[in-house]
């Protein structure tokens, strides 16, 4: 009853931000992403009768915060009364960091436990639990790029274009590795309690989300670069107007927005998008990632710079 299960982040490019139902953790927007392929998280799940409680190590230490937003997880997948759970998650990138480790860890801990008891859901299914999770964690279930739409009491998530139909590169600038001041489902409610321009940015989502289907369909380049990098801006705007403000930007974060923007005056294909967190993420065709990559190597602030490229969503890779 032990099954392992990989699952890659995904990047948003037209944003998740903030919730219409808080028990069921449904968004009050729909969302378009891109899945990456070198970052993953691998989660072992092993239910055993005999344990008393369920146990967590994230990287090899104890986990004690995290451990009960995945009992929850497990408690969705597996039923209440269930057998207590041994968890052990490794991810190959820093972790609450703005990275979308959320969605890879929960995307992975939803799939690992269906194997593990031997239940046999749909990808869609999959999603809808992993979502209950972290919002963000449903899109991880497909590859390439994604579409989270709501519909009723629940979400449909389905894939828009494979990864190898319009092969992009992500190029991720790190510029703190510290955990965040404050998690993204609280500053999602702080902003739906208190910002100003919250109403407004959740009925542009529909059209903003329109620009982007149709971009990412024609392969339009240009198209998908200013709505993605419009949509960061307002979600950012949003939280920044929030009491308390939401700010999750350093100064190297705002250098590499500078820096990116020059970069495409100056002819190359790049934008970038960054979520709750301060890294950068500069999404590009392929061809231009070593150029990309260079120059935010370059920028004052950036301690790191991790290459992806687009991947497929979460699966089993073992079982026992
Ligand atoms: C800024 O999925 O982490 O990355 O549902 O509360 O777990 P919860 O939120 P989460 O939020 C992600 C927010 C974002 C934008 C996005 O990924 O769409």
């Amino acid at each position: 009853m032990r099954a392992i299960a990989r699952a890659q982040p995904n990047i948003a490019l037209i944003k998740y931000w903030g919730k219409r139902d808080l028990s069921r953790n449904l968004p009050a927007v729909g969302s378009i992403s891109i899945t990456l392929s070198t970052l993953y998280t691998e989660m072992s799940v092993a239910f055993d009768a005999s344990g008393s409680a369920d146990e967590l190590s994230v990287n090899g230490s104890a986990d004690a915060a995290m451990l009960p937003r995945l009992s929850r997880c497990l408690d969705r997948v597996a039923g209440t009364p269930r057998a207590a759970a041994r968890i052990e998650s490794r991810s190959n990138f820093p972790i609450a960091a703005g990275l979308a480790s959320s969605a890879s860890a929960f995307a992975a801990a939803t799939v690992a436990a269906a194997a593990a008891l031997g239940i046999d859901r749909s990808r869609a299914e999959l999603a809808n639990l992993a979502g209950q999770a972290s919002g963000s964690a449903a899109r991880s279930l497909y590859g390439g790029f994604v579409e989270l739409a709501n519909a009723g009491d629940h979400v449909t998530v389905s894939p828009l274009l494979a990864a190898a139909d319009w092969p992009q590169s992500v190029v991720v600038a790190i510029t703190s590795s510290g955990p965040k001041p404050v998690g993204s489902g609280e500053a999602m409610e702080i902003s739906r309690k208190t910002s100003p321009f919250y109403g407004r940015w959740v009925e542009q989502q529909p059209h903003d989300l329109e620009i982007a289907r149709d971009a990412i369909r024609e392969h339009d380049f240009d198209k998908l670069a200013t709505i993605a990098e419009h949509n960061c801006l307002k979600m950012h705007s949003v939280m920044w107007a929030s009491r308390p403000p939401v700010v999750y930007w350093n100064a190297a974060t705002l250098e590499c927005m500078h820096a990116i923007r020059e970069l495409r005056a100056g002819g190359v294909q790049v934008f970038f998008t960054i979520d709750a967190g301060p890294q950068v993420k500069a999404i590009c065709p392929v061809a231009e990632e070593d150029s990309v990559r260079a120059m935010l190597t370059e920028v004052p602030g950036v301690t790191q710079v991790i290459v992806s490229r687009l991947g497929e969503g979460a699966s089993v890779v073992g079982r026992e």
